[in-house]
């Protein structure tokens, strides 16, 4: 079977801290108004993306402006959700981004908490399932972004967790993977919210750890990166969607991690610093990030250990005193 996959150059692309640091640093300036303005529609992702990563390899240090806090609070909606812009509509991805972002700046308390579980839990629907907005669309990313974010502010016992698992479980494939809804086929992406929300709630017992590390070792390509499924290019986003599921299910050892390390190495832009969905292509926030964690998971140079179900500072998280399951 033709395997899509990319060539690497021989040469590996040396480590380039300080211009990740500076290309992180200057997003949203003149420097990337243009793919800035671009990105309104999901900018307070876009905030989550660049300040958890400048956090990992700038020693803790983010800005800490009123500025950040202010903006988010412009996101505020009476509802209780938070939209990617002002102007924009509440959805609950935006919400956990607005939630996240607060604990990186240790004023999650400063929240209006009581609102925000209240929009959380009014997205769940009689079949534990959650819809990201009052539009309707069901999805197992959003069963994660509801657990996660309600577990930041210590809120998990607001919905009903026993529903939400059994939705979660009844998108278990037959290859040990998860889809988006019942019957959708497993994908890299929607496995690390099944399994990271499992995680959240203590009940990994329900994954089939073997067959699920085998399916998720299997995307590993010869240039080293890893697929979201099978027939697709690697991209550095999945070396954090697949690498962080091995991790949680602790089989991160079925892959070859020195592999994996030069294809992310190899999707840094030297120049401008950043890291891009595979070597040659143009960096952006997300994929920095995604690269940077996984190289935290694998203790690269300094970078600071990110937890593997938040996709947060672990130092964050164990300051909110949670403790995500994790299989050894
Ligand atoms: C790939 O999507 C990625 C996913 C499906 C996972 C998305 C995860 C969340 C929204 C939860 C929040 C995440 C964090 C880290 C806090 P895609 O549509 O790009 O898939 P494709 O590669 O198949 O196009």
């Amino acid at each position: 079977m033709l395997q899509k996959d990319v060539k690497l150059d021989k040469t590996c692309k040396t480590w380039q801290l300080e211009k990740h640091i500076d290309f992180l640093q200057s997003f949203g300036k003149e420097r990337h108004q243009y793919e800035s303005s671009m990105m309104e529609f999901l900018r307070m992702s876009g905030m989550y993306w660049g300040l958890t990563a400048l956090y990992l390899i700038n020693d803790g240090n983010i800005p800490k402006e009123d500025e950040i806090f202010e903006f988010i609070k412009s996101c505020e909606h009476s509802c209780g959700g938070y939209s990617p812009a002002p102007g924009h509509d509440p959805h609950l991805l935006y919400t956990l981004s607005a939630v996240q972002i607060s604990c990186l700046l240790n004023r999650e308390l400063e929240l209006p908490i009581e609102k925000i579980v209240s929009y959380v839990s009014k997205l769940q629907k009689d079949d534990g399932s959650f819809t990201g907005d009052k539009w309707g669309e069901v999805d197992t990313r959003y069963s994660f972004c509801a657990l996660a974010c309600l577990s930041l502010l210590s809120k998990l016992n607001e919905i009903d967790l026993a529903k939400a698992i059994d939705f979660i479980k009844s998108c278990q494939n037959f290859d040990g993977g998860f889809g988006s809804r019942p019957g959708a086929e497993s994908h890299g992406g929607l496995i690390y919210c099944c399994v990271g929300a499992l995680s959240i709630a203590g009940r990994l017992d329900l994954v089939d750890a073997d067959t699920l590390g085998w399916w998720l070792a299997e995307r590993q390509l010869p240039s080293g990166g890893l697929n979201g499924r099978p027939e697709k290019l690697p991209d550095v986003c999945y070396s954090w969607w697949v690498f962080s599921s091995l991790n949680i299910l602790g089989r991160d050892h079925w892959i070859d991690k020195d592999e994996l390390k030069n294809f992310i190495l190899a999707s840094q832009d030297t120049e401008g610093g950043g890291f891009s969905d595979r070597p040659g292509d143009e960096p952006d926030p997300f994929h920095t990030l995604f690269g940077l964690a996984a190289l935290s998971l694998m203790s690269y140079d300094k970078i600071l250990p990110i937890d593997p179900t938040y996709c947060m500072p672990k130092s964050v998280i164990s300051r909110l005193g949670l403790k995500p399951q994790i299989l050894s």
